[in-house]
């Protein structure tokens, strides 16, 4: 084989590696900013928290999205120095992000977040900590607190019943006019409320987006009236 040959072997096997390692990364179109209120959090879950829940929104997590299809899970990251959350976090963690049906162990509640939903982040998510700053920032600096944007709109956790376009326009104000995505259950009692509420962004979680709907007609999805809050 001639020198050219070899160059060229060269290249096709290291293109092959190339290949092969950025296809085991998985794909995401968008970034999903899911936020729960408590007191319905507290409500669905199969037993009672154990702490009284605050009346705010707080992170459930920040997802990888697929506009089309399953959304990617459990993603194989590379091992790196920073696999314990940095301290200087956790203060902030602590209030914007707490564990609502166990307030003793924040931890998991991040830790599952990370392992499911914040490794598939990737390139936009570049590591664990990246991961919980990236949050922290969306919600205390860029102020995607939904308790604080439904505020600004007089939309205060009362418990009345609300429209849901009184909702979506609230937060489209903050949201460059973008739609949100609204869960909302029924309790025992019949009585609708607003459970969760997410802001999307694109893959680089620079600019909102619309929220793709992938599953209209899904029982999580809110009525026209009477949600409450
Ligand atoms: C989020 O907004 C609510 C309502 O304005 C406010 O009470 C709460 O302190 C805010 N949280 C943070 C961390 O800024
Ligand atoms: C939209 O935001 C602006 C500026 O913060 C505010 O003055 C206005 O009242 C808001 N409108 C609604 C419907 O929330």
């Amino acid at each position: 084989m001639g020198i050219t040959g070899m160059i060229y072997m060269v290249t096709m096997v290291f293109s092959l590696i190339v290949l092969i390692l950025s296809s085991s990364a998985a794909k995401y179109d968008y970034l999903q900013f899911t936020q729960q209120y408590q007191p319905a959090a507290c409500n669905s879950h199969p037993t009672p928290c154990k702490d009284p829940p605050d009346k705010l929104f707080t992170v459930h997590g920040l997802w990888p999205s697929n506009v089309n299809g399953p959304d990617p899970e459990n993603c194989k990251v590379k091992p790196t120095p920073s696999q314990t959350i940095d301290t200087s976090l956790k203060p902030q963690l602590e209030i914007i992000w707490p564990n609502v049906f166990n307030r003793a162990d924040h931890e998991s509640f991040w830790q599952k977040q990370w392992d499911k939903h914040g490794t598939c982040g990737s390139p936009t998510i570049i590591d664990k900590n990246h991961y919980f700053e990236t949050v922290i920032r969306m919600y205390i600096t860029e102020k995607q607190n939904v308790s604080y944007i439904l505020s600004k709109a007089n939309i205060n956790p009362d418990g009345r019943g609300r429209t849901r376009k009184d909702i979506e326009i609230a937060i489209r104000n903050s949201t460059n006019d973008k739609e949100p995505k609204l869960k909302c259950q029924k309790k025992k009692n019949g009585i609708i409320e607003l459970v969760e509420v997410s802001l999307c962004s694109n893959y680089l979680g620079k600019n909102f987006i619309n929220c793709p709907n992938k599953n209209p007609g899904s029982r999580y999805s809110c009525p026209t009236k009477d949600i409450h809050y």
